[in-house]
């Protein structure tokens, strides 16, 4: 097949196209090569095999000679930011919602469509994940995110008549409650593509990733991805700062899975507008992955649990992955341990970034958006 992923320089995007060429399809990939992610000078080089075109996805719609004759396209280009995106709200609004716009505006002018498209969409669409109340098992609780006031006094939990909710597994029909403009926008790119695809002859599939992690991923970036970021700091020997009270968990699923859901999805007979949540399907505190990402990097850097805290950060999110185990036959295979050793193995072998990540915590803090 011909397949063309946006964003495809980036971490997911390069492991979708090296496993797409290993299985004989013909890969375009088109990016920017933002600086955020590939640094002011880009070093990049695209995997053997694959086409590469550096383009603003939000001018793919002059460009439609690049879709021409596609089976498949794989859209992942995006501003990813969670707390980057609450200031800057215009780029993310722009390049996630307009770069999704110009797809469809592009895929409109072909005379011949792909089949399918893709789209790398996010948990954060549903804010806060599932809870239940212990006394009412069964019954699902979406709580709104937590206040400001709330966070102030480190009531981090959640509870409803003085009973303190539990985290269950977040199904695909929880409804969608964003808590950030990154959410809104990941919110918008499945609406735009549902809204538009099927008029267009087009199967719109939706994957709601988890927090990927694994090789490859920016170790630049101090906006996103706390798995590099605390190892960078655990590499430089300086402290890692647990926010809360370390016990919020986030749902690690090992890029490696998340290629095979994006691979599977790609031929299965699924309905238009089809979506599902890829995960581990496994919450893990945020104490416990500084613990074990310290404990694999082999350093002694400091664990400070320090009642820190972001605004719109969600307390717990892990994905009810039945829907596509049932239909797709997916199976995560990495766990974290193992997946963790494999990033460090990987990370160690890369140069040692500056660690920008105070900087980003202190960009959120003077504009009153984090106590950091
Ligand atoms: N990594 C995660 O934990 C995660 C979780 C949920 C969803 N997602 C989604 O998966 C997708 C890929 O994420 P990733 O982790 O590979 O991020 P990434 O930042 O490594 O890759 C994104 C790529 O998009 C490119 N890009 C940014 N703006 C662009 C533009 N205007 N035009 C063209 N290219 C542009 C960047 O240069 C980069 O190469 C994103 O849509 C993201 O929202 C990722």
């Amino acid at each position: 097949m011909k397949v063309l992923i946006t964003g495809g320089a980036g971490f997911i995007g390069t492991k979708l196209a090296q496993r797409l060429i290993a299985d004989d399809h013909s890969v375009i990939l088109v990016d920017s090569l933002s600086p955020q992610i590939h640094g002011d000078i880009p070093d990049y080089r695209p995997p053997e095999g694959a086409t590469f075109k550096r383009l603003d996805v939000r001018q793919l719609a002059e460009r439609t000679d690049l879709l021409e004759g596609t089976d498949v396209v794989y859209h992942l280009a995006a501003e990813t930011g969670t707390a980057q995106s609450m200031y800057q709200i215009a780029e993310y609004v722009d390049v996630n919602g307009m770069g999704t716009a110009a797809l469809l505006e592009a895929l409109a002018k072909l005379q011949k469509r792909p089949a399918r498209v893709i789209l790398a969409s996010s948990r954060s669409i549903y804010g806060e994940g599932a809870y239940e109340a212990p006394s009412r098992p069964g019954q699902l609780i979406h709580p709104r995110g937590r206040t400001r006031e709330q966070l102030a006094a480190g009531n981090w939990d959640f509870s409803e008549n003085g009973e303190i909710l539990q985290a269950v597994a977040t199904p695909e029909h929880f409804a969608a409650k964003p808590s950030s403009v990154y959410a809104a926008t990941k919110m918008a790119q499945e609406l735009l593509l549902t809204s538009s695809c099927e008029s267009l002859g087009i199967t719109p599939v939706l994957l709601r990733f988890q927090n990927v992690y694994g090789e490859g991923q920016s170790l630049r970036n101090p906006y996103t991805g706390v798995i590099s970021i605390f190892f960078n700091r655990a590499r430089q020997g300086l402290e890692i700062n647990v926010y809360e009270d370390g016990k919020e968990s986030r749902d690690f699923v090992h890029v490696e899975d998340i290629v095979s859901a994006l691979v599977l999805v790609m031929k299965a007979d699924v309905a238009p507008g089809s979506c599902y949540n890829v995960g581990s399907g496994m919450p893990t505190s945020l104490l416990e992955l500084a613990n074990t990402l310290v404990s694999a990097s082999g350093t002694t850097a400091p664990i400070r649990i320090s009642g820190d805290y972001r605004l719109g950060d969600i307390r717990h999110c892990f994905a009810d992955i039945s829907a596509i185990r049932r239909d797709l036959g997916f199976q995560p295979v990495v766990d974290l341990n193992a997946g963790l050793q494999r990033f460090v193995t990987w990370a160690k072998s890369q140069p040692e970034y500056q660690d920008l990540s105070d900087k980003a915590a202190a960009e959120l803090r003077e504009r009153g958006l984090a106590k950091v």
